[in-house]
């Protein structure tokens, strides 16, 4: 078994007050955790691991590091072996490193993102319990969201010059951490450049994306709501808290996930995303979507992107 699912990111931001009361009051999120650095540590109701997003002050917003979990302790052996032989520089940090968790493997993907591996981490519980839990929590704030449930990381892409890091990172994490490619965009003569992809461990039509620009950054993470009247009730939460909202409701094409997008009080982009999407499995033929086509697979009912969707990001 490799990477399980992912753990937790960690965001800077520019003052962490304001961060706290945006994830824990408009998101939802349940504060679990502050520690000596005044990191503050968050967790939806539906995760039962310690905390799944970390604010971190900073003098700039976007991410320190994202960190996905694996099964078992020695599956950090055997992957430490497989990114050292795929000639990524890779080191193990103790126990604690990353405040609450075991051992972790920490690298950089192709595309320069941080990325820790850890096994272990500090088990709290959901709201609910696992005694005759009820469906939901009472008390839930905000979006009520259940839990974190991907990054997307804009990746350095630039044709001319002959650089790819979308196809760079995809290749590492499908080689080297077993992740399945679910979605692409393929753009450029012949349609030979791989301009976005979408990945999955799980059986969610991804739990990683990359998508390509002028620069690497942190384009969004988003946390899992269950259906489309939800996202409905998430933009009137946003409107209520005067949050700036980036894309009113939509459906994705790629994915074919209900969505909103908005940004933290830093200016990092948050979404919430609701549905299944679809199921996906190791036998899935993979999804291509054509140059023609890739505003109607980010925004499947308007067709159109807006410019600062792929150009506003930290
Ligand atoms: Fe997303």
């Amino acid at each position: 078994m490799s990477v399980m699912r992912i753990g937790h990111v960690n965001l800077r931001v520019m003052d962490v007050e304001a961060a706290r009361h945006h994830y824990e009051n408009v998101l939802g999120l349940i504060p679990t955790h502050q520690d000596a650095s005044g990191n503050v540590y968050l967790k939806g109701w539906d995760e039962w691991d310690k905390y799944s997003v970390v604010l971190s002050q900073s003098d700039r917003a976007g991410m320190n590091h994202v960190a996905y979990k694996v099964e078992h302790d020695a599956d950090l052996d055997v992957l430490k072996r497989r990114i050292a032989d795929y000639g990524v520089e890779v080191d193990e940090v103790p126990p604690g490193y990353l405040e609450c968790c075991g051992r972790a493997l920490r690298f950089q993907l192709p595309s320069g993102h941080q990325m820790y591996l850890y096994a272990e981490t500090e088990y709290v519980g959901k709201a609910v319990g696992t005694t005759n839990p009820a469906p939901w929590p009472d008390g839930l704030k905000g979006c009520g969201a259940h839990w974190l449930d991907h990054v997307l990381l804009m990746c350095e892409l630039n044709p001319e010059q002959g650089i790819n890091k979308v196809a760079k990172s995809t290749a590492f994490v499908r080689e080297v951490l077993d992740f399945r490619l679910v979605e692409q965009v393929m753009v450029g003569p012949d349609q030979s450049i791989q301009a976005a992809t979408w990945l999955a461990r799980t059986t969610t039509p991804h739990d990683i994306a990359f998508v390509g620009g002028p620069r690497m950054g942190f384009h969004h993470c988003a946390f899992f709501l269950d259906e489309w009247g939800d996202v409905l009730k998430v933009a009137d939460v946003m409107a209520k808290h005067h949050v700036k909202i980036d894309v009113t409701p939509q459906r994705h094409g790629i994915t074919r996930g209900y969505t909103i997008y908005f940004f933290d009080p830093s200016g990092n982009r948050n979404e919430t995303f609701a549905g299944l999407g679809y199921l996906t499995q190791p036998d899935m033929p993979v999804i291509t979507w054509t140059e023609d086509q890739l505003a109607r697979g980010i925004f499947y009912h308007s067709g159109e992107l807006n410019e600062a969707f792929t150009s506003v990001y930290t």
